[in-house]
């Protein structure tokens, strides 16, 4: 009897699995292009990467999800001043995630923690699979030219989870260009490399300093750590980003102005590293869906 019921529970379980894998892939139809922003190492600005390149490309008029896979230290409603909770407006009975441009959407653990933003959230790895997949199974995104991935540091069940879940995504790999990140990188570009998943790029940030009295570059983190290790791995180097004192408090106060000033080194060269995305990952396609629904490219 106990043995009948337990192959009832795993046989139900398998179909809801079924089932999830039927709506994740029903999800993935409408999304042309997902980008997994990682790095073996912590605080290199993963989250920064991700949620500017998500707005640039925004508003560039393509149409642009940010789903936010750090779920033990969500990072992108702060750095975007995103408010707001996903609802339950959608004719499917799914959730709806957060607007945040008419054609950006984010989602965040952070926004369906409700006021307890500070609370420790301990998660085990059968959870952090489970509240992934549902970031795709359970949530209405538009169609999307782009999804923008936000992992936590590391190569852990998070872009594990999105390896697994969301195939084709490609990895943009972010490093400063001190020894010790360029160590985590290795790391990140052989999980890749286990797990199959495609290497857009490397992303060197924090990469030097431009003193603002007299002008000169002060290499906190040393420089061209990055752009070495791109030529050692064959690698494309989609950016050298520097320290951007701009970038610091546009973190904090989540405010991404500084993207339109393009007297700042750093406005110009992420605005490269987008324009390249754009080249590597079919614009054709995606502008041409972009007439069908009436999103304008902002120039
Ligand atoms: N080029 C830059 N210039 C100045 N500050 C930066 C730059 N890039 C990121 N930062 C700042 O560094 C801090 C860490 O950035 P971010 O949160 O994006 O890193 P992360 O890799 O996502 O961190 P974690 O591993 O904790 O997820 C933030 O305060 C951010 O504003
Ligand atoms: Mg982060």
């Amino acid at each position: 009897m106990a043995v009948r019921s337990q192959n009832s529970q795993t046989g139900s379980r398998k179909a809801q699995m079924e089932m999830q894998n039927k709506e994740i892939a029903e999800t993935l139809r409408h999304i042309k292009n997902r980008i997994l922003v990682m790095s073996g190492k912590g605080g290199v600005g993963k989250s920064s990467v991700a949620a500017y390149l998500s707005v640039s490309l925004a508003k560039k008029g393509y149409r642009v999800g940010l789903m936010d896979v750090d779920l033990h230290g969500p990072s992108i409603p702060r750095i975007l001043g995103l408010k707001g909770s996903p609802n339950f407006g959608s004719h499917k009975g799914k959730m709806l995630p957060v607007r945040y441009l008419p054609n950006m959407e984010v989602i965040s653990i952070e926004n369906l923690m409700g006021e307890n933003k500070d609370a420790a959230t301990i998660w085990r790895g059968p959870l952090k699979i489970s509240a992934i997949r549902q970031f795709i199974s359970d949530i209405e995104w538009m169609n999307l030219d782009y999804l923008v991935i936000d992992s936590p540091p590391g190569t852990g069940d998070e872009p594990l989870t999105v390896a697994q879940t969301i195939p084709d995504a490609r990895a943009l790999i972010v490093t400063t260009p001190q020894e010790v990140s360029l160590a985590d990188v290795r790391k990140s570009i052989n999980f890749c490399r286990q797990v199959k998943m495609d290497i857009l790029g490397l992303v060197e940030n924090m990469s030097g300093l431009k003193c603002p009295y007299c002008g000169a570059i002060i290499d906190v983190f040393k420089m061209h750590g990055g752009e070495a290790t791109a030529r050692r791995e064959n690698l494309r180097l989609l950016a050298t980003l520097p320290l951007e004192v701009e970038v610091v408090m546009g973190g904090d106060s989540g405010d991404t102005t500084f993207l339109d000033n393009k007297a700042l080194v750093i406005t110009r060269e992420f605005n490269k590293m987008v324009d390249e995305i754009v080249k590597l990952t079919d614009p054709q396609t995606s502008s041409s869906s972009q007439n069908d629904k009436g999103y304008l490219r902002a120039g």
